[in-house]
């Protein structure tokens, strides 16, 4: 795992986009796993610019997003793929059939879940997946428990998540208490993570994620486990480790 803190955000911003730049430079077809948040925010606004000055192209590449909410009506402005489209997608040439964002609203959520696994199956291993890191420790909306789950699967929102996620929404009862989820065993099957952390209030999370127990309770540690990890953090996510 290889750590970095950056006292500037531009910095961060340009380490991050510069290895997805160089990944679609070596691999225009690369399979991009995407996450929401605020902590990618900085690195898809630096891809689009890049993208628009002629500096790389998405055009052949393909993207799978981890998560969706359950049940947020389709064009709404919190719903993950309004985001993807609005923060990434509309800006850059990528196809958007080539983009994928589980179906929240999908009648059959089994179904659906079994489908985005199919489909990460057929086109992957993702090449680099980009993650955020929750305050309780999770990756994608895998919420810290007894035991994880491998597949694509619902899962109900914790407490915490949702009162984190409520800044985004006129009151906490308007925040879904759902969510569709890639699981862990997914997002550990890429060949390489991208982990971005961001302010202060992470720096706990972060040290037991990176140097504590690998376990359940803080799902984001088992990327202790896999073998090509990068991770950029600001100074206050970083300020707890030596
Ligand atoms: C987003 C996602 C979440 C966030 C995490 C951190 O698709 O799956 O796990 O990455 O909640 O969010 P920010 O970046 O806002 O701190």
């Amino acid at each position: 795992m290889n750590i970095y803190t950056f006292k500037q955000e531009a910095d961060f911003v340009s380490t991050g986009a510069s290895l997805i730049v160089s990944l679609l430079h070596t691999k225009p077809r690369s399979v991009l796993g995407l996450a929401t948040g605020s902590s990618p925010i900085g690195i898809y606004k630096r891809l689009i610019e890049m993208n628009q000055q002629g500096l790389v192209s998405f055009a052949k590449a393909s993207s799978y997003n981890l998560d969706e909410y359950v049940g947020l009506p389709e064009g709404h402005p919190e719903s993950y793929r309004y985001f993807m489209n609005d923060k990434l997608f509309n800006h850059i040439d990528i196809k958007m059939e080539n983009t994928h964002v589980p179906n929240g609203n999908a009648a059959d959520l089994e179904a659906e879940c079994r489908k985005y696994d199919a489909m990460l199956e057929a086109n992957g291993p993702v090449d680099l997946q980009i993650l955020g890191l929750g305050h309780n420790g999770h990756i994608g909306f895998n919420e810290p428990d007894e035991s994880l789950v491998g597949g694509t699967h619902v899962v109900g929102l914790q407490e915490k998540t949702r009162t984190a996620n409520a800044r985004f929404f006129p009151s906490l009862d308007d925040v879904p208490t759902q969510a569709v989820t890639m699981g862990v065993g997914s997002i550990l099957k890429a060949r390489q993570i991208l982990l971005l952390v961001r302010g202060e209030d992470k720096a706990e999370i972060v040290k037991r994620a990176l140097k504590g127990p690998i376990t359940s309770q803080c799902p984001a540690s088992l990327l202790q486990c896999h073998p090509n990890v990068v991770v950029l953090l600001d100074q206050g996510a970083g300020r707890l480790l030596s």
